[in-house]
């Protein structure tokens, strides 16, 4: 690739989010260039595309915190090029030029390899829901949990980390309950992803009592504010919460009771930051533990021209599972 070809990019300012012709030396630092076959919509780059404030540390950028491609060149030994390599992160997007484009520049110590068992789309499809679904899993794993101990809640069902955790929890073993706004719409395809027991979000999503029946040995949750308070007043003695989410708010609007009276523990999750080790366990058990014929089953594709589209469907919680963005396309 020489520095005058152009390829093709969004870029997000201050005033719009366009794509646009683009050359690598408007790609900024990094010591490898990666050639870029697909990306995703996940919600921050919802976010970053619909120029909300926080996501975007600078204008212009290219969004997208997600990649996947083939090293073209690295400054590393660690990569040759031909290699298949994703990103999820590590500020891609955020604080440096994202996977919304035909090549990205990157930190090579921030790729890993794609696991030989899945696509290069099927690894975007995945893309940051499917990873933070899986360190969710993880950390409830490392938390000791096991399907015996009752079922788990998944809240924001429908989209792309609820999807996902769903389908992995299920082929865990685990019996899994949906919480979603699109019980009417929906319902078949959460079942079909594993979910027993689907019950509408709007159970959860106003103010509750403190301690309510317990019925969840855990949840998965991405949802946030009053979603979340009323998820853990459902928990099991010693139940588990992950969260990673603020799909209906970053409020936390509830009591110390259960963590006081029922000793539940809650467990952030950031994939953002995640370690490499972590990001490579991850990975490797996404590729033993999800069934990728149900990853197909909830996974669209969209040409570059969608992506500014797709940006503000997935704020209004339109868009369903995942969605990847063929960026040749
Ligand atoms: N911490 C991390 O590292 C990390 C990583 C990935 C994502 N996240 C966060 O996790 C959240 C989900 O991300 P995503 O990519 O899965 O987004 P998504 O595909 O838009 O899924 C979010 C889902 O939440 C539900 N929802 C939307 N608005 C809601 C509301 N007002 N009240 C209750 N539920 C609502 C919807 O599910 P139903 O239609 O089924 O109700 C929606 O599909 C986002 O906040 C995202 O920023 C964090």
């Amino acid at each position: 690739m020489s520095a005058s070809e152009s390829f093709h990019a969004w870029w997000v300012s201050a005033e719009s989010a366009e794509l646009r012709d683009t050359t690598t030396d408007q790609l900024g630092e990094g010591d490898t260039l990666v050639r870029i076959e697909f990306s995703g919509i996940n919600f921050k780059d919802g976010l970053a595309l619909e120029r909300r404030p926080g996501i975007l540390k600078e204008y212009p950028m290219i969004p997208g915190i997600d990649l996947v491609g083939f090293v073209v060149e690295s400054d590393l030994d660690l990569w040759q090029p031909g290699e298949r390599v994703l990103l999820n992160g590590a500020g891609l997007g955020e604080s440096h030029n994202g996977g919304l484009a035909q090549y990205a520049r990157v930190s090579g110590a921030d790729l890993i390899s794609v696991p030989q068992q899945i696509s290069n789309f099927r690894a975007a499809a995945i893309g940051t829901a499917g990873f933070t679904a899986m360190l969710s899993v993880l950390a409830l794993e490392d938390a000791g949990l096991e399907p015996s101990a009752g079922p788990v809640l998944v809240t924001g069902a429908a989209g792309g980390v609820g999807s996902i955790a769903i389908a992995l929890l299920a082929e865990l073993g685990y019996e899994v309950v949906a919480a979603s706004g699109r019980v009417d719409t929906a319902s078949n395809y959460l079942r079909n992803l594993g979910a027993d027991r689907i019950i509408p979000r709007s159970e959860l999503s106003e103010p509750g009592r403190p301690l309510q029946k317990q019925e969840f040995a855990a949840v998965v949750d991405s949802v946030g504010s009053h979603t979340l308070v009323n998820a853990l007043a459902r928990l099991n003695y010693r139940g588990l919460a992950t969260v990673c989410g603020l799909a209906q708010g970053p409020d936390l609007p509830g009591t110390v009771l259960p963590f006081i009276l029922r000793g539940v523990h809650l467990i952030g999750i950031n994939s953002v930051f995640a370690p490499r080790e972590l990001r490579e366990r991850a990975w490797q058990r996404l590729a033993r533990d999800l069934n990728l014929d149900l990853l197909d089953s909830l996974t669209r594709s969209i040409p570059m021209s969608d992506v500014g589209a797709s940006g503000a469907a997935i704020l209004r919680g339109e868009l369903r599972g995942r969605t990847v963005v063929d960026v040749d396309a």
